[in-house]
């Protein structure tokens, strides 16, 4: 098939770069977005997100005419769903996105149009909630329209290559479903183009962030472990790497994101008969944070009226990222526990949360410490020099939960450093 136009709804951090991509290629695309104030923005030469190269792209797409911006859908050979899907109470998958978009295209739908979801799903989504709420049209999945299932897979910071490189999955309804969908990313994607079904290619997506969580877990456990039998968990994971065949994580203070740590919930709500390790892994890496704030306590000697600097946010390092962040849990619960906490997150030094101070430089946070905390292992912060901080703080007590920090170096500067999985 050859397709001129298409209609993205949802222009965030996936739909807003695959939308102007298309129209840089050539495609006239409708990008749509329910909330009025992202489109006001792109209507206005703007942008509501940080991705590099994404204002350059954007104001490519929109000077070249084929991407006009509207918060209604319009007729479209092609429409792609590109909506959030996080969790709700009970860590149960949230689908009334996918469920409003999918009623917002049902009235211009007409027949050989293909519609595709990318927003990740639990399995059967495509057949069991979108097929449904699309035949509403009048016209039948399969027979009058094509439906198809695509992943997303990009990372956050480099999804303008990866969205042309990585290879992609595309999931009919039927094998004329995924040969459309197939002809309709053909127009930008350079990396291989697998057709699959619908629900296989929904799987792949929830297998690849959960394996994923569950590697994450069992490093965790390690390291719980290795501090209580006196072992130094980073060593003993470096060694036991030597394998040929053994590649384990890194633990860390717990694992968050909108993706892998939502993910595995999905699998766990839709068969929790079938599904004891991937719940038990997430719960491992859910309680990872009050293992960092049982640290904290120890080698603080209690937390109530200590002041600490809390040294990164975000849920990974060298991003801007705060979603599900167990950086903010760990903050959080220290404040709870009486703590004064003095957060410092070089890459977002506005963030906001109840009972936590946002120190405005690493200096802020340092002055008047009793105690460090390295949450995150973004550069900058990882390359502190030991005696400088030394000379910035009277704190000589610091944590590091992520083996960003030499122990030797900080140790001469006269620190006394517990390390995340590391027994003595
Ligand atoms: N961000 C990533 O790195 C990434 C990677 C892989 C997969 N995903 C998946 O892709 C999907 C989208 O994620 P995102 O990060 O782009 O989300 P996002 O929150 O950045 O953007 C989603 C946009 O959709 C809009 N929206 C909500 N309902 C709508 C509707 N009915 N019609 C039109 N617009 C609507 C929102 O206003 C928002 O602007 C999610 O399922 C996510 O899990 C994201």
């Amino acid at each position: 098939m050859t397709f001129t136009n298409l209609c993205v709804l949802g222009l965030g951090y996936i739909g807003l770069p695959t939308a102007s991509t298309f129209a840089t290629h050539g495609m006239h695309v409708v990008g749509v977005d329910v909330n009025p104030r992202v489109v006001e923005t792109l209507q206005n030469g703007g942008l509501h997100i940080h991705e590099p190269g994404l204002r350059t792209l954007v104001q490519a797409a929109l000077k070249s005419g084929n991407l006009s911006i509207s918060t209604e859908p319009e007729e479209a050979e092609a429409f792609i769903i590109a909506v959030p899907t996080p969790f709700k109470e009970g860590k149960r998958a949230d689908l009334s996105y996918v469920i409003s978009a999918s009623e917002a295209i049902a009235p211009y739908l007409r027949e050989g149009n293909l519609v595709v979801l990318e927003s990740t799903s639990p399995p059967r989504t495509t057949m069991d909630v979108v097929a449904p709420i699309l035949e509403r049209s009048g016209l039948k999945a399969g027979d009058d329209f094509h439906l198809a299932y695509s992943p997303e897979r990009v990372l956050p910071g480099q999804i303008l290559r990866e969205l042309i490189d990585n290879a992609r999955v595309i999931g009919g309804i039927d094998r004329a479903s995924s040969e459309a969908g197939r002809d309709l990313y053909a127009t930008f994607v350079r990396g291989e183009i697998i057709c699959t079904t619908a629900t296989t290619a929904e799987m792949v997506k929830l297998m690849e962030n959960t394996y994923r969580d569950v590697n994450i877990a069992i490093a965790n456990e390690f390291s719980r472990l290795a501090a209580r039998f006196g072992v130094d968990v980073w060593e003993a994971i470096e060694l036991a790497n030597r394998h040929p065949r053994v590649d384990i994580l890194r633990p860390g203070p717990g694992v968050g994101g909108h993706c892998i740590s939502v993910d595995p919930w999905f699998l766990v709500e839709a068969a929790p008969d079938l599904t004891p390790l991937i719940a038990t892994s997430r719960q491992v890496n859910d309680d990872q944070p009050q293992v960092v704030v049982d640290l904290l306590q120890e080698a603080l000697g209690g937390l109530d009226g200590k002041r600490i600097a809390v040294l990164g946010l975000a849920y990974k390092p060298d991003v801007d990222d705060l979603r599900e962040s167990p950086a903010v849990e760990i903050a959080c619960r220290l404040a709870e526990r009486g703590a004064e906490v003095i957060a410092y997150e070089p890459y977002k030094l506005d963030a906001e949360f109840p009972g936590i101070s946002m120190a405005q430089s690493l200096d802020a946070a340092l002055g008047g410490a009793d105690g460090l905390a390295l949450l995150v292992a973004h550069t900058p912060l990882r390359n502190l020099a030991p005696e400088e901080v030394a000379a910035k703080t009277k704190a000589r007590i610091a944590v590091d939960a992520v083996n960003g920090w030499d122990p030797v170096a900080w140790e001469q500067a006269g620190f006394r450093l517990t390390r995340l999985g590391v027994g003595i």
